[in-house]
């Protein structure tokens, strides 16, 4: 092998619509792929041990060491399955994915770094091998993941998934415009996913699980809506399903204000996305224009970016 050869992969960011959390305990999801914020990985051959560059990580390692345990894991699982345990590589990854803000960035990690090693020896990579490496990663990362963030930042269209069950294609038929907002706090959804899978466990066990089980079918109605042009209906939805992950205790201040923020300014609905606890939020605009009135008033509110995601067109930042 040539050691001017170079193995490339990407991943990209995801947006959760609607059933984060409930998904991990098998309740309808829906999910889109977040192209505006793409991971990409280059793997070059050394005469050194394996190295990694991954400077997005820094300052988060301390409080999060899973993150990259989780990292060295891909590449672990990767080499072995490549029958190249004791490769020398340099492996570069360069993020436009804010870590731990809801938008996928460990599984897009984990999806960009598998596919650049598939890629440096040459070996085709199905979508089974690649979503069952990176849960094994994920399984580090976010303790017990439902394998939405793998499906989603290793796809292109948006998917309806039942964890468990085949991910299912959604025909889009919505004509609308996502805001996507970042607070800028570090959400950690390992310990969000922990601390909701302990109050299921609690004396009020069943008053849990009967959110849980109201966001699946909040999820499930918001299939109809995207499948059938429903931007109310959509926003209702959203704004239910950030209520209900608000009695979860998975939200926070920012979210809650960047949330009410979005609703005065007009959107159909808002909610955070992902883990929560921090990270982002999504809300609904019927146009491009209400669009940009509400980025608008986001940033003023103190959201650290703002994207306009077309629904059923491209992505701005
Ligand atoms: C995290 O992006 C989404 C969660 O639903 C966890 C998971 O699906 O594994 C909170």
């Amino acid at each position: 092998m040539g050691t001017n050869k170079i193995g490339k992969g990407y991943a990209n960011g995801k947006i959760i619509l609607l059933g984060e959390h409930s998904v991990v305990y098998h309740q309808p999801s829906i999910a889109i792929p977040f192209p505006a914020a793409q991971i990409n990985v280059t793997v070059t051959q050394q005469n050194e041990p394996t190295t990694i560059h991954c400077d997005f990580y820094h300052g988060l390692l301390d409080e999060m060491p899973e993150l990259l345990e989780s990292l060295k894991a891909t590449i672990q699982t990767c080499l072995e399955r490549l029958g190249q345990p004791d490769a020398c590589l340099t492996i570069t990854i360069e993020s436009q994915i804010p870590a731990e803000r809801g938008m996928g960035s460990s599984a897009a990690v984990a999806v960009a770094t598998t596919r650049a090693l598939y890629d440096f020896f040459d070996y085709d990579l199905n979508q089974a091998d690649l979503l069952a490496i990176v849960d094994i990663s994920e399984k580090i990362a976010h303790g017990n993941p439902s394998g939405l963030d793998a499906l989603m930042t290793s796809s292109s269209i948006p998917y309806y998934y039942i964890k468990g069950q085949p991910f299912e294609p959604i025909n889009l038929k919505l004509t609308a415009y996502l805001v996507v907002a970042d607070t800028g706090i570090t959400g950690q959804t390992r310990e969000a996913v922990q601390s909701i899978a302990a109050k299921l466990t609690s004396a009020d066990g069943a008053n849990y699980q009967e959110k849980i089980n109201t966001l699946g079918k909040l999820a499930s109605d918001g299939r109809k809506a995207l499948e059938s042009n429903k931007p109310i209906l959509l926003g209702k939805l959203m704004t239910k399903v950030h209520t209900l992950l608000t009695e979860l205790d998975v939200s926070n201040d920012a979210l809650n204000r960047l949330v009410t923020t979005a609703l005065n300014e007009g959107a159909l609905g808002a909610k955070l996305t992902g883990g929560g606890r921090g990270g982002c939020m999504i809300a609904l605009a019927s146009n491009q224009s209400d669009a940009l009135n509400i980025a608008a008033a986001l940033e003023a509110a103190g959201a650290k970016n703002t994207w306009l995601y077309q629904m059923n067109g491209d992505t701005h930042e």
